[in-house]
């Protein structure tokens, strides 16, 4: 079957109608950033229910603006941790108590065109859940994204937060039985010792009542993720245009926007870190560094950032050097990469979308180019999984996934 069927067919057996799960099995509810994604998928046979997908997703905002991580559409005790575990009653749905990168603004500028009138209604929701982040995730004005829990970031396990998760107290958060390790291979996912460590963070966040305030000021792990921060940065651009180019966007204020774009702008240079010539995360309890880039400094272009351009080139040659496929979530040269464990090393394609789309916006079409063939090759070889080794194209972590289609998709329809 040709591949744009069997992608299509990924999207379609994973939609649940109205909103679609990462993949069947292993994430039975409505991921945030996967949702955005599969909007992008859907886009490319099907407006309307790529317009369901983000709509849906921003139906679970909380009254405060924050879209959480999992929206739980329906009980499904194959997962873990559940409902009754976050015990984040705080919005319209059942939910996490977390958010996750907002692509969404930057993906439903590309859907505007379809249909205005649904983007504008977006709006509003948009810039309610971008003024929290500045408020809950900056509370000190830094221009920079802390993210309260490894899951916020999207990259579980990136070694980024080895260190800043090393104080997180796990002594009270009892027997567990995790669901992920029995559906597939445990070596390609987070150990036991970083698991204990997300569930103790949940229970922190519980704790507090999920109050962004208390968390910021109380919560062990406060780090400044590079990846946050430059998805955020991108998605305030591409909501500032959607306001500016909407006549009707009239209770949306594009100089507000400008605002949080000027500080995000100041603040993203505050996580160059010289002694690695890479942007790099920041823990904000400790002031220390990540000790290497991942493919999250590499975002620096999609969020419109050239400041150090051919720095961060050099950078990404040297990964992508040490590679056979670009372009690896961690370091490959450092002792703590592993091709095919989950954040600490493999290729992933909605991460590949995002820095190439970013090398395209700066003009390196020969980078784009690489990237996006590199994506589609590792998908044409190895299927529509989680993720795959930059070494040996193996595909890791789950089987059709919806954002692995999608991006093929949004790859297919962009050469
Ligand atoms: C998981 O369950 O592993 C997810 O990544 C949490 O978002």
């Amino acid at each position: 079957m040709p591949v744009v069927e069997q992608a299509t067919q990924v999207l379609r057996a994973n939609d649940r109608g109205g909103y679609t799960v990462p993949t069947d099995g292993l994430y039975p509810f409505q991921w945030n950033w996967d949702s955005a994604f599969a909007a992008l998928g859907f886009a490319a046979f099907d407006t309307n229910r790529a317009w369901q997908e983000v709509e849906t997703l921003l139906e679970a905002q909380w009254p405060n603006g924050m879209v959480p991580h999992i929206v739980f559409h329906q009980d499904d005790p194959t997962y873990f941790p559940g409902p009754l575990v976050w015990q984040a009653n705080q919005g319209p749905k059942p939910s996490s108590g977390i958010t996750q990168p907002p692509v969404a603004a930057t993906i439903i500028r590309q859907l505007a065109s379809t249909d205005a009138r649904r983007s504008d209604g977006l709006l509003p929701k948009l810039d309610a859940w971008h003024r929290w982040f500045h408020s809950a995730r900056d509370p000190d004005g830094l221009g920079v994204m802390a993210i309260t829990h490894p899951w916020e970031s999207g990259r579980d396990n990136l070694p980024d937060w080895d260190q800043p998760t090393a104080a997180v107290d796990t002594s009270m958060i009892g027997d567990y039985t995790r669901r992920d390790t029995s559906l597939i291979d445990p070596s390609t996912r987070p150990n036991k010792e970083q698991y204990d460590r997300y569930l103790a963070l949940v229970q922190l966040g519980v704790e507090l009542e999920w109050d962004p305030a208390a968390i910021a000021r109380d919560s062990p792990f406060f780090v400044a993720d590079v990846g946050m921060t430059a998805v955020l940065l991108r998605a305030e651009r591409d909501l500032l245009v959607m306001v500016q180019e909407s006549p009707r966007a009239t209770d949306v204020d594009a100089a507000v926007i400008a605002q949080r774009i000027a500080n995000l702008e100041h603040g993203f240079e505050r996580l160059w870190n010289p002694a690695v010539a890479a942007y790099c995360s920041l823990d904000l309890r400790t002031g220390r560094w990540a000790s290497t880039a991942s493919s999250g400094s590499f975002l620096a272009w999609y969020a419109g950032v050239k400041t150090h351009h051919q720095e961060l080139l050099a950078e990404l040659s040297r990964y992508v050097d040490a590679a056979t496929f670009a372009v690896p979530s961690f370091d490959p040269e450092h002792p703590l990469f592993n091709h095919v464990l989950y954040w600490r090393g493999p290729v992933w394609a909605v991460m590949n979308w995002m820095i190439a789309v970013g090398l395209r916006d700066a003009d390196e079409t020969d980078w784009y180019q690489r990237i996006r063939s590199d994506t589609m090759t590792l998908i044409e070889t190895s299927g529509f999984a989680e993720y795959f080794s930059p070494i040996d194209a193996q595909p890791c972590g789950g089987t059709t996934f919806t954002w692995t289609a999608a991006i093929w998709l949004a790859f297919n329809a962009d050469p």
